[in-house]
């Protein structure tokens, strides 16, 4: 089967999965085109793909899942028997039912998967968790997935025989929200409202984005990072006890774990 065109479908609120997307997709040697859905869209896009695209999802792991507004975002986006590839990141702790979960959805909705892979990388809310990760050697372990995965849709003529185990429980976890709504110091604040149109879940008011919708918040960590008065954050006291809790059950040397 000839393959044309690689479709990029991602959600990577500070950067880290697309890293490591755009460098699985160097090694595909195909045309891409990206599909980001990092920034908050109120209408979600309808999307269908071929048999002669290849797609490459990927997303953060979550408390051990799929984002659950990434998964919305897929609920839109079908596959005619459309070979796909799946990538989750996670912060040294766990994947637990994350690549099971995106396996099922993307599987129900026409797209037949050939390879998964989960990337340990630096944790988005504690960054001293597998901090600068992926680092050298992760980045080769990441090529060389995408070397496979090329060799794999060239060496094929057909994906129908394959098939890709990958580990995870049902019912999945359940996630509750994360609590870790960062606040605005208004001090320090120009109202400029970068972190506004920034937010993947359109919880921070444009009008007045001072005011976050604690709701809606998915304690993504975007609008920290983007905040260029260091006017966001979350309070030092809950961060020192994240990190206290989450040292106890992350290891900086977690390896990737590659399903082909
Ligand atoms: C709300 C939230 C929940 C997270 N849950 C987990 C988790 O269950 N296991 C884990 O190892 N890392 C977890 N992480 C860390 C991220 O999965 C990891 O840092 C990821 O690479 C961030 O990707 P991004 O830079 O593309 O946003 C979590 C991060 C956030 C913000």
């Amino acid at each position: 089967m000839k393959t044309n065109e690689l479709k990029l479908v991602y959600f990577s609120p500070t950067g880290t999965t697309r890293r490591v997307v755009m460098e699985t997709a160097r090694h595909l040697g195909l045309k891409s085109v990206s599909f980001d859905f990092s920034v908050y869209k109120t209408k979600k896009p309808m999307l269908k793909f071929n048999e002669t695209d290849f797609t490459l999802f990927a997303a953060p792991v979550y408390g051990g899942r799929v984002p659950a507004l990434f998964t919305e975002y897929l609920e839109n986006i079908t596959g005619r028997n459309t070979p796909a590839a799946l990538i989750v990141t996670y912060g040294c702790r766990d994947y637990e039912d994350a690549l099971l979960e995106m396996k099922t959805v993307v599987e129900s909705h026409g797209f037949k998967v050939i390879g998964a892979a989960a990337f340990p990388t630096e944790h988005s809310i504690v960054r001293t968790i597998g901090a600068r990760r992926p680092n050298k050697e992760d980045m080769k372990v990441i090529a060389d997935f995408g070397v496979e995965l090329n060799r794999r849709i060239k060496k094929e003529a057909s994906f129908d025989q394959i098939d890709i185990h990958v580990p995870g429980n049902t019912p999945y976890r359940k996630y509750s929200s994360s609590s870790f709504t960062p606040k605005t110091d208004a001090s320090r604040c120009t109202e400029c409202g970068s972190c506004a149109r920034v937010c993947p879940a359109g919880a921070i008011s444009l009008k007045d984005p001072k005011k976050t919708d604690s709701k809606k918040c998915i304690s993504c960590m975007k609008c920290i990072r983007i905040c260029k008065q260091y006017a966001r954050n979350v309070s030092p006291l809950k961060m020192r006890i994240a990190e206290g809790k989450l040292k106890k059950v992350c290891q900086n040397d977690r390896q990737a774990d590659i399903f082909l």
